[in-house]
Formats: structure tokens, sequence, C-alpha cells
């Protein structure tokens, strides 16, 4: 694995070249002429790899290279059964050749599907909590088991759900880079910049690297649980925890953090019909796979809001595809053809 060397005047933390960048940004020329207004483009971080593909690879470039600069031979994370996150960091650190335990909530039942196939695929360590033991005991539960390797001699690095926190929020600051090289390459200049979130550390690294990188863009976080306030606060906090572990020259207390909440549906994991709907029609029109846990939820609200005028007038809008492909197989019961 390289390095990337640190090429802007702040000072990168220790990185691994792990994804496949830059990813494209295609314009979806066959949508726009269906739907009319703001000229939709989509970065393709959909293609950050195979098997690896989606957001988390641009975080665990710096999370990982944390692991191994402090010495770790384990690293142990977290996240729902068809946790995108986990199943990246397992295969990451097949190739790394780290340990990986992953706690994941919830009972599985029948064989692994999708992203928890991979899991086991990738030999990850598994521990499946009930849905209430996790959500109390997560924290205990990690310091637990990061405690059991210490006594095995070993050492383990802790990252939290989504690997959104100070480091993590490096993976869509630099992306951010990529992005202003892609504008002008296009010769465009977006408005809006629109994610899913559901942990918080893209759209965290997204607004702070748009503000840095003079993208004069608005990011937009596309809920895909808990609500407005849980996000402004978790962003808030990534930003916080970025800014006080690096010593940035940012204020990132004053970044604009933006929400577009309202297209949760029943709940987190779980979809309507128009979601299935939606990404049946773009995967058709368009080759796009969008996912029912996230980027089809964050697609469907941003076409909502298009219609219903909140981009006002802007010539282009870019969505950040951030994968999930592995969660469309899981659902597959709720596509109707
Ligand atoms: C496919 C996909 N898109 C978007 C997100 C949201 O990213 P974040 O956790 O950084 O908010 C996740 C993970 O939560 C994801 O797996």
């Amino acid at each position: 694995m390289t390095n990337h060397p640190a090429e802007n005047s702040l000072q990168l933390p220790p990185r691994l070249s792990l994804a496949q960048l830059p990813t494209p940004l295609q314009a979806l020329d066959r949508l726009n002429q269906q739907i009319g207004g703001p000229r939709i483009w989509v970065k393709r971080d959909d293609l950050t790899g195979s098997v690896l593909s989606g957001n988390k690879v641009r975080k665990l470039e710096f999370s990982l290279a944390q692991a191994q600069a402090e010495g770790c031979d384990t690293v142990i994370t977290c996240g729902g059964l068809q946790s995108n996150h986990c199943r990246a960091t397992a295969l990451l650190c097949a190739q790394l050749g780290l340990k990986c335990h992953l706690l994941l909530r919830g009972e599985p039942s029948g064989h692994p599907d999708g992203n928890l196939l991979l899991d086991h695929l990738a030999g990850a360590e598994i521990h499946c909590y009930p849905a209430r033991q996790y959500q109390y005991q997560l924290t205990d539960l990690l310091r637990q088991w990061q405690q059991h390797y210490q006594d095995l001699g070993r050492r383990a690095f802790v990252i939290p759900t989504g690997a959104s926190d100070g480091i993590g929020v490096w993976g869509y600051f630099e992306a951010c880079r990529e992005l202003k090289a892609d504008f002008e390459r296009a010769n465009i200049s977006p408005q809006h910049i629109v994610c899913a979130t559901g942990s918080g550390g893209t759209q965290a690294g997204l607004t702070a690297g748009a503000h840095w990188y003079g993208l004069n863009a608005q990011v937009w976080g596309v809920n895909v649980c808990d609500d407005e306030a849980w996000f402004l606060n978790k962003v808030a906090a990534d930003l916080a925890d970025w800014h006080a572990r690096y010593q940035l020259p940012v204020d990132a207390a004053s970044l604009a953090v933006k929400v577009i909440d309202g297209y949760v549906g029943p709940g987190y994991a779980i979809a309507e019909q128009e979601i299935y709907k939606c990404i049946a029609q773009v995967a058709a029109l368009e080759g796009l796979v969008l996912d029912p846990v996230y980027t089809g939820k964050a697609f469907f609200g941003m076409l909502q809001e298009l219609r219903a005028g909140r981009f006002g007038d802007a010539g282009d809008i870019v969505f950040v595809h951030t994968g999930g492909v592995f969660g469309v197989f899981p659902h597959k019961q709720h596509f109707e053809f």
C-alpha cells in the first residue's frame, strides 16, 4: 500500500491508498430529459471498488492508516447486520492482514446474504446482539472487546459506526478536492451537493471540504434514520472532533450543515414501494443501481425536493452515490416486475 502525499496546505494525517480513485462524475441525461429542472450529476462513489464499493472506503483509508500507525493488529467495528461499513472494513482488514471483529445489531436468520455473506467470506469474527442490547450497551461492548484483545497481548483499534468521527471526516474532505477537479473538467459550478446521511461522517467531510476547496456549493444530507436535529448534532460533533484532533485552521463551527428530513419512511432499512419503484426506474433508465437503505431514499428525496423547488433555479446539482449495492439483495422480495 502506498501513502498519498500531503498535497495541500493542510497537513493530512496518515492515509492508505485503498479506493479506486478518482471515481467518475456522470450526468444523468435521460433522467434529466424526463424530469427537467437542474441537470443531475452523479459522483460514482459506488465505484470505489468492486466488493469494496461505496463511501466507506474513502474514510477507511484514514481510519485504517491510523490503526496501523498505532501499531494495532486487530480492528473492531460495529453496525447493522447489513452494514456496508462493516463489509468494507472486513474486506480491507483481510487485504491488510489485520484481524477484524464485527459487533452487529440484530439476530441473523437463514443463510447469510448481502453484506453479511461478504463479512463471513472475509473471515471476520462476528458477534450479533439483540437490537436493544446493542443500543444500550454498544460503548461497553466495544470497550470490553478491546480489553479482551489487550489481555491476549494484542492491540485492537476501535472504529465507530460508519467510521464517522474526526478521522473519517478526511475521506470526504479529500473527495472535495476530487470534485473540484471534476467540476473544472465538466465546466460546471453546481450549487448543491446531495448525499445520504446515516452516521454523519460523509456529510461532515463534504461540508468541510466543499468550504475548504471553494466549491461554492451547499451540501445536503438526506437522513435515512433519526431526524434533522440528530444529524445537525452528529455532524457538528464529527466536525468538532476533526478540528480538535488536528488543530486545523478551519472554523468548523461556522460551517452551514443542512439536512433534508422527511424521507426515512417507516424506519431505518425499511422502505415503501415508491423507493423500490424509484430504484428500478433509475436502474432501467440510467444503469445506475441505488439501494433501499441509503441511496434509494436519498435519491428519491432529492427528486421530490427538486420538484418542490428547494434547489431554486440551480443549473447543476450533484448526487454523491455512496454505494450500498449488496443491500439490494436481502430486499429482493420487495421489488415488483
Ligand atoms: C451506501 C451508504 N450510503 C450512505 C451512507 C451514509 O454515510 P454516513 O454513515 O457517512 O452518514 C452509508 C452508511 O451509513 C452507506 O452504507
